[in-house]
């Protein structure tokens, strides 16, 4: 019997990108295994193509790479990869897809934090499924922990979830020059295209904002969240702070009792959970009604770790397609 084609999008081909779309293809087969455990069907998951900005970088691809999403979205589509990141295109594709049936997963915090909660109603409206959980702290799954946790309020949450600027820190930490570090952290492929996004803490108020909607199921507004980035702090306070045993992180910090949501650097003491946080790790500590402090850490940052994340998600998405479709 001939297996139904899962017809699958790909936005994008960069350090994510790329990765999706190289893991997509070595585990074929364990892919069509798990959804087949999980929903007792057998299909086949094809990426149909890929959205670049321009074919010459490219050419591995073939055929399936094209400059125009409109073409992309028109052939059967069922499952949008956003990973060209940015709000715009790509909250106007993502809401395209989602008002089409099109199942969507994306790992864009700023696109999902600036819609304030409209691309979710708009999956919901048309019966779709959005996933976003490499959107927070790359690899670690905060995103499906924070929503598991229903069974009472979530009071509090402080991380580091800027993988970036974390690993500046610790390389500026060690004697390492701001500039050095930030070219590293560029060469390394954990910079946003736009470096202020991270530097200067957007990308953390990103993520803070959609951990405090999951939390509470409302988006704060960007003026409800303070916002103090790294680039104010000069490489003398960093190794102050080391002289003391201390170090210096960007913390994102939301306390739900309070109602007070802040980015900023804090110098943390050596007994603090965050303090061995280092390089391009993120770390997040939640205290939860009843089931206490919960600590999660992993990579937040990279083309094969987020990519997990985001992988993770798309199987996700086929196997609710699959049994939604089974009930239609
Ligand atoms: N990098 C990370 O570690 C990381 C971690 C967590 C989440 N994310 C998120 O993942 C997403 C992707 O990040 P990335 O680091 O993979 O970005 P990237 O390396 O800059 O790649 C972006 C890709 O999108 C394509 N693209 C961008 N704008 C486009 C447009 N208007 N039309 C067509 N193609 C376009 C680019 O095409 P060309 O190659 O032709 O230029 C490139 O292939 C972002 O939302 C980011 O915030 C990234």
């Amino acid at each position: 019997m001939k297996q139904r084609t899962i017809s699958i999008a790909l936005l994008g081909h960069g350090t994510v990108g790329r990765s999706v779309y190289r893991i997509i293809q070595e585990n074929h087969d364990r892919f069509v295994e798990n959804i087949r455990q999980r929903t007792g069907q057998t299909v086949d998951p094809q990426i149909i193509g890929v959205l670049v900005s321009d074919l010459k970088k490219h050419s591995e691809l073939g055929a399936i790479a094209t400059t125009d999403p409109t073409r992309l979205l028109e052939q059967d589509v069922d499952i949008l990869i956003e990973l060209i990141g940015g709000q715009s295109p790509a909250t106007e594709l993502m809401t395209k897809a989602l008002s089409s049936g099109i199942d969507v997963v994306s790992a864009n915090k700023q696109a999902i934090f600036s819609s304030q909660g409209k691309l979710e109603k708009i999956a919901r409206d048309h019966h779709v499924s959005f996933h976003y959980e490499a959107a927070v702290a790359g690899a670690i799954p905060i995103l499906r922990s924070v929503k598991s946790l229903v069974s009472g309020r979530i009071t509090k949450i402080e991380g580091i979830l800027n993988g970036s600027t974390n690993y500046i820190l610790t390389q500026v930490a060690q004697g390492v020059s701001l500039d050095k570090a930030l070219q590293q952290a560029s060469d390394r492929g954990f910079l946003e295209a736009d470096p202020s996004s991270d530097v200067d803490g957007f990308d953390a108020m990103y993520k803070l904002g959609i951990l405090t909607y999951l939390a509470t199921g409302r988006y704060p507004g960007e003026d409800d969240i303070e916002r103090v980035g790294i680039t104010g702090l000069s490489p003398d306070e960093i190794e102050q702070a080391g002289l003391a045993d201390k170090k210096y992180k960007l913390i994102a910090s939301a306390d739900f009792e309070t109602g007070r949501y802040s980015i900023k650097p804090v110098a943390l003491e050596s007994d603090h959970d965050l303090y061995r946080v280092d390089g391009a790790l993120n770390g997040i500590s939640l205290w939860h009604e009843h089931a206490g402090g919960l600590f999660f850490q992993g990579a937040g940052a990279g083309g094969d770790e987020t990519a997990s994340a985001v992988v993770g998600d798309l199987i996700d998405a086929i196997c609710l397609r699959i049994l939604r479709c089974q009930h239609d």
